[in-house]
């Protein structure tokens, strides 16, 4: 999700999500929740029909909440710390897996755990609360690469401008709070009209980014759901903006019929294996009640598909549109 403005203790409401169980009718079986976040999708599921969701989420927060809510499902509900890459590890021949990218709301919302331009905190912005942090990040990598960062991974056009900024404040003071981090930003910016994104918002999610690896999750979460899911299993993603809507389309487009396969110009080379069959083209948006209760819907994107029996697919990473800094391949 972007970052949008906070409010204290906001619930995290789940968006898109009539629409998803309505493509995933009849829910059944077994299904992952690879972002269990404050398990909306997965209460949603249960409620729906599936047998059991087995809850991923790289946030420790995120289980020990679940460890309430999930108690009276018993064995219905199993909770696993850890990332999606992954999630071919954690079960094999799923009936569904929906993957609702981005941080919740109740990361978002605390400050402590430094994510947002809009409050004080430790400039920290890791969901699993381990590894490098944001202000690791910003304090030790050098002007190009944080320029690379701002501009690939946020579409910020003055990335130049503000990686040099950061560069230049950082030599008198270790940057290490998320508001420092938002000043520096907002002077190598204009002004936001109303109505208009805070100048910071490109930049803390282009860090967020790098410093969960996202891009990199996305593309291995796609191909461990690829592996984990069984013929006629369903796979769910939401996206929040454009350039991990960009990287989901791209893989299901390509990993289906809807990638092409020639004219009558230029026909198809021999018909390729299809692990995936699209249930729709385009990808379902919020509609007007949803977007009037819930602000943070304008820009989710649902894409579902349902796995075939062909075998796996090799990913091109660079055609999917994965935003690559140097030394990625
Ligand atoms: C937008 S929230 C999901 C909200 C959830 N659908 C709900 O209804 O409450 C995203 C959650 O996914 C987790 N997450 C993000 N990337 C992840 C990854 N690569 N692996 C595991 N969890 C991840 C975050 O920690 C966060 O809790």
């Amino acid at each position: 999700m972007s970052a949008a403005a906070p409010s204290d203790d906001a619930p995290h409401i789940p968006v898109l999500i009539a629409p998803l169980i309505e493509a995933a009718s009849p829910v059944s079986g077994t299904w992952l929740d690879g972002t269990l976040g404050a398990g909306g999708y997965a209460r949603a599921l249960l409620a729906a029909g599936a047998g059991k969701v087995i809850g991923v989420d790289r946030d420790p927060a995120a289980l020990e909440m679940a460890a309430e809510w999930a108690a009276p499902f018993g064995d219905r509900v199993e909770l696993v710390e850890g990332v999606f890459s992954r999630l071919d590890d954690y079960a094999q021949g799923l009936d569904g897996i929906v993957l609702d990218l981005g941080v919740s709301s109740m990361q978002l919302d605390q400050a402590q755990r430094g994510f947002s331009f809009m409050r004080d905190g430790p400039l920290d912005m890791r969901m699993s609360q381990n590894g490098p942090t944001a202000a690791d990040l910003v304090n030790t990598a050098d002007e190009g690469a944080l320029a690379d960062i701002l501009y690939l991974y946020g579409e910020e056009r003055a990335s130049r401008r503000i990686a040099r900024a950061i560069v230049k404040k950082r030599a008198e003071v270790p940057i290490v709070s998320t508001l420092q981090l938002a000043e520096i930003v907002e002077k190598c910016l204009p002004r936001s009209k109303p109505g208009q994104a805070h100048p910071a918002t490109r930049s803390f999610q282009a860090i967020r980014i790098a410093v969960n690896d996202e891009y990199g999750e996305l593309i291995g979460g796609l191909e461990a759901a690829e592996r984990a899911l069984k013929p006629g299993g369903i796979l769910a993603v939401v996206t929040f903006h454009s350039i991990e809507d960009r990287m989901v389309k791209r893989f299901l487009q390509d990993r289906s019929d809807g990638g092409g396969g020639g004219s009558r110009h230029a026909p198809a080379e021999a018909a390729q294996p299809r692990q995936f069959t699209l249930k729709s083209r385009k990808a379902i948006t919020a509609d007007e009640a949803e977007l009037a209760a819930n602000p943070r819907s304008r820009s989710a994107k649902l894409r579902v598909a349902v796995r075939t029996a062909e075998a796996p697919g090799v990913t091109d990473r660079k055609a999917l549109g994965m935003p690559l800094l140097k030394g990625d391949r």
